[in-house]
């Protein structure tokens, strides 16, 4: 029955067991969450998360179709953290940047590679979707905790540190509400500032593959989440960053 097992909890209701556990957390740090929604197993929590109401939260212990950047596959074993967080919608680049940043300062010396992959020590452990549905915005985070990880570019926070996914998400759940919060209050600048000294795009000699095709060059970043390139400006694309 595990695959199948899924709770809506709202705020304020008590309950035993794990998904209780994780709504607890993100209802104490999120003040304008709704409900939580818990799956042990579901296709995709950014495809939920078209059908749920703003200020919902949509988690899964598992995913079978998880969706990444550009159409790509995110893996999504038992292990790791995948969620969801419904917002009205408002500029999607600003939310997924301020996500990226949520996540890099929770967790001690990693750095974000522009728009929002976050990093350890060279290698990728949490990924970031933001989307537009109707009048929403979905941003979706997956972060590998202890999960087993199948890509030499990408690594598990338990190689590094002891930690666990119930600390991980209070973390992240804590510090996404704080940059939220100054998203919402007009403070870009500052939010912006402290995304640029975690970035280490910045300056990096890099190559982009944009809808346009692939620029090279070195990087700098625009308050506006976009980067240089050559003087060309890019809002989206998959950045790779070369020796300098
Ligand atoms: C990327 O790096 O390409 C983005 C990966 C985003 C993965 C998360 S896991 C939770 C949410 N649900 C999905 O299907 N995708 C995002």
């Amino acid at each position: 029955m595990r695959g199948s097992f899924s709770r809506l909890i709202k705020r304020g209701e008590k309950g035993e067991g794990k998904e209780f556990e994780f709504a607890e957390i993100a209802f104490r740090n999120l003040d304008f969450l709704d409900e939580f929604q818990f799956f042990e197993v579901v296709d995709s929590t950014n495809e939920r998360a078209k059908f749920s109401k703003p200020f919902s939260l949509i988690f899964a212990e598992e995913q079978t179709s998880g969706r990444g950047r550009f159409g790509r596959k995110w893996v999504s074993r038992r292990g790791g953290l995948y969620f969801s967080i419904v917002l009205p919608l408002c500029s999607i680049s600003k939310l997924t940047l301020v996500s990226a940043l949520s996540v890099a300062e929770s967790v001690k010396d990693s750095r974000i590679k522009w728009p929002n992959d976050v990093l350890l020590f060279g290698k990728k452990f949490c990924g970031i979707l933001g989307e537009v549905f109707e009048d929403k915005a979905i941003v979706g985070i997956g972060i590998n905790v202890e999960n087993e990880v199948e890509f030499d570019f990408a690594c598990n926070l338990r190689s590094f540190y002891r930690t666990s996914r119930e600390e991980v998400f209070d973390a992240v759940t804590r510090n996404f509400a704080k940059n939220y919060v100054d998203l919402l209050a007009g403070k870009w600048s500052e939010v912006f500032e402290r995304y640029a000294k975690l970035c280490e795009t910045r300056g990096k000699r890099v190559r982009v593959l944009t809808p346009k095709g692939v620029i090279e060059g070195v990087a700098e970043l625009c308050e506006d989440g976009a980067i240089v390139v050559n003087g060309e400006k890019v809002y989206s694309g998959d950045c790779i960053h070369l020796l300098n």
